[in-house]
């Protein structure tokens, strides 16, 4: 019930704040030794995980089975440890403890923990917490989502509200990924991609397709955020995890954007809009997210 989510909220935001206290002392401590000496390499140079990301996974899902030891568990570290179950009815917590890991190793602030709820395979309750800037978003299914900044009161998403509508692509600044993936295809196929979205001034004038700018923030749940905040238009990216977007579907859906494509994360029946759709959708004046389904590795 909203009854029991709201409790739950209030729960999983201490826990957040909680996890981000030690988010930022691991920062501070990769800082004052040698980068090269505190990171270990999960797939390439470019998907680092630290120890960091395993500690606060494990303090966020301890505190978690305590509290609600009836409740499921996915957690990004927990999966790539072998944690592997298969997504129920049942309630589930989705939780990627460090979310922009590189940006976490680099020091660039935009990182955060992404804790989400999914009941009934659906995502019904999100919390991202930035403990860098101390912004913290929260969303419940159906509810108006809100973001609190560093002592302040919780301000309701989008805070330029209604949103703007966008009469052309022109106008929209878009969040775009490279991802860890760095192999050939991949990276031609969305450099590609990401060329035609920034445009040329002659195809600005013919087809007003261009968009006002790019942006690659690096932390896929903050993305989320900032299109719910209204200061990105639009996010895209091929092949997210669900840890990635759970908490942020609910929090942008609170905040009157509109996700599609990673609802396929967490049920077998949806379809991808093409880059057109998306596109069709800003013209008509809506806030528009788009994450593709795990697997896909096509860039229109
Ligand atoms: C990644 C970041 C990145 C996005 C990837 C995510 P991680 O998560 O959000 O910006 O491009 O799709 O997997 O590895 O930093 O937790």
């Amino acid at each position: 019930t909203t009854h029991d989510l709201e409790s739950i909220l209030e729960f999983t935001v201490a826990l957040a704040r909680t996890a981000g206290e030690l988010i930022l002392e691991g920062s501070e401590a990769i800082q004052s030794v040698q980068a090269s000496k505190d990171v270990s390499e999960k797939k390439n140079s470019v998907d680092l995980v630290t120890e960091y990301d395993v500690r606060v996974e494990e303090l966020v899902k301890k505190e978690l089975a305590t509290k609600y030891p009836n409740f499921k568990f996915i957690g990004e570290e927990s999966y790539s440890a072998g944690s592997r179950p298969p997504l129920t009815d049942e309630p589930t917590f989705c939780v990627d403890p460090i979310d922009g890991t590189t940006n976490f190793v680099h020091g660039f602030p935009f990182v955060c923990i992404s804790l989400g709820l999914i009941y009934r395979r659906r995502p019904v309750l999100g919390v991202i917490f930035n403990p860098f800037l101390n912004h913290l978003y929260t969303g419940i299914k159906g509810k108006s989502s809100y973001l609190t900044k560093a002592n302040g009161k919780p301000l309701k998403l989008p805070l330029a509200s209604p949103p703007k509508p966008l009469p052309s692509l022109s106008q929209a600044l878009i969040a775009i990924e490279w991802g860890s993936d760095r192999g050939e295809k991949t990276i031609t196929s969305k450099a590609s991609g990401f060329g035609r979205l920034a445009g040329n001034p002659e195809q600005d004038v013919k087809g007003g397709k261009m968009a006002h700018s790019l942006r690659s923030v690096g932390s896929a749940a903050l993305n989320y955020a900032l299109v719910a905040q209204g200061g990105l238009d639009l996010y895209w990216e091929v092949g997210c995890w669900p840890w990635d977007v759970c908490a942020g579907v609910v929090i942008a859906e609170g905040a009157g954007c509109v996700v599609t494509g990673s609802h396929a994360v967490f049920a077998t029946t949806s379809s991808s809009p093409s880059f057109g759709d998306v596109t069709e959708e800003i013209l008509t004046g809506r806030k528009y997210i788009v994450v593709r389904a795990i697997g896909e590795t096509e860039v229109e």
